[in-house]
């Protein structure tokens, strides 16, 4: 299927009484720096760095799902254990007529919510908003003829730039931002996204956010530094979008993953090393980047929260939390919270 702005199409072979299928442009409402912008802005000088956004493409994205399966990466299975065991109690306070799942990649956990929600009978309406069309087209596919009750509305665009392109709606909405995902922008931008959210939110409305913990640096940086090296191959594969996309000649035998916690900062950083003293050419932004030996580029930030920056975080952006959900080890948190 083509990405047609505003398209519609009946799904093929639904049944008669069968929900719609819709993909919908939403472009940006402010300008959204380019791979060019990111990469002169955080390549050339030092301190170097490149947002995590980047690490997304085909191979990217079928990486990070690797990741959620190694033993060491915790978040995702527990955030799922969470959202299986309270999604009754969330579809109960928040009583959504819409879920709209920000960043939705391959929503493996948005089903329990989206079971609970449908059995109650509120739920009219699914929209996974995402950057990717071809893995929202690939859960519409494949999640279709589960839910032939729902509309769905499959929302193409960054929705860190698109909330106010979002289409209205008097429909009683759950919004759903999971996987610690807000923990990858600089709190400032954080804070600036929750509260542009919350300002775009109508009473009634909800949301639904997954934080990481803080907790024992040991399990932290086992996160992130997996056996199997799937998380330093997820981080490597960064240099191969950055050789196609820009022309560069990265060679990726030259540089390594490392993973640490900053106890200052409360964050996970991700950065990869410089073996040696090399220089890189990059044929877009017609430049070299010169790194010496043991020189990295912090390609992401995971922030970890505790119960008081989880607090003023919502606070700050105009939040008042509803619940609070935590499994017994305390690894992750789930908050339900709703505008002020
Ligand atoms: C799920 C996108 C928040 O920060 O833990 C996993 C991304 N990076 N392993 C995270 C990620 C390395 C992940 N997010």
């Amino acid at each position: 299927m083509a990405t047609t702005a505003h398209h519609t199409a009946e799904v093929i072979d639904a049944p008669e009484e069968a929900n719609e299928v819709a993909l919908t442009e939403i472009p940006p409402a402010r300008p959204v720096p380019s791979l060019l912008d990111d990469a002169r802005n955080g390549l050339l000088k030092k301190p170097r760095s490149i947002p995590p956004k980047y690490f997304y493409d085909g191979v990217g994205s079928q990486l990070f799902d690797q990741i959620c399966d190694t033993p060491e990466y915790y978040p995702t299975r527990t955030e799922a254990a969470l959202l299986e065991v309270h999604s009754d109690e969330i579809v109960a306070v928040a009583r959504p007529e819409e879920i709209l799942e920000l960043g939705a990649g391959t929503m493996r956990k948005t089903r329990f919510l989206i079971d609970a929600a449908a059995q109650s009978g509120t739920l009219t309406s699914y929209a996974p908003f995402d950057i990717s069309a071809d893995a929202l087209e690939e859960t519409g596919r494949r999640i279709v003829g589960d839910y032939r009750s729902l509309d769905l509305n499959l929302l193409v665009g960054d929705y860190l730039a698109g909330l106010d392109n979002l289409p209205r709606s008097d429909a009683r909405r759950l919004f759903v931002f999971l996987g610690g995902t807000i923990g990858n922008f600089e709190p400032a931008a954080a804070e600036a996204f929750l509260a542009e959210l919350a300002d775009h939110m109508q009473p009634g409305d909800h949301l639904l956010i997954g934080m990481d913990r803080v907790k024992d640096p040991a399990v932290l940086t086992a996160a992130y530094n997996d056996a199997q090296g799937v998380t330093a191959a997820f981080n490597l594969n960064l240099l191969d979008v950055l050789n196609r996309e820009l022309g560069a000649d990265f060679d990726t035998g030259r540089f390594f993953h490392r993973a640490v916690f900053n106890e200052a900062l409360s964050r996970i950083e991700m950065h990869l090393v410089s073996r040696g003293k090399q220089r890189v050419h990059c044929a877009a932004l017609d430049a070299a980047i010169e790194l010496e030996d043991g020189e990295t580029i912090l390609t992401e930030i995971s922030r970890k929260f505790t119960d008081q920056s989880i607090a003023a975080l919502m606070e700050d952006t105009g939040f008042a939390i509803e619940r609070h959900f935590r499994p017994a080890n305390d690894y992750f948190s789930l908050v339900l919270a709703k505008p002020r």
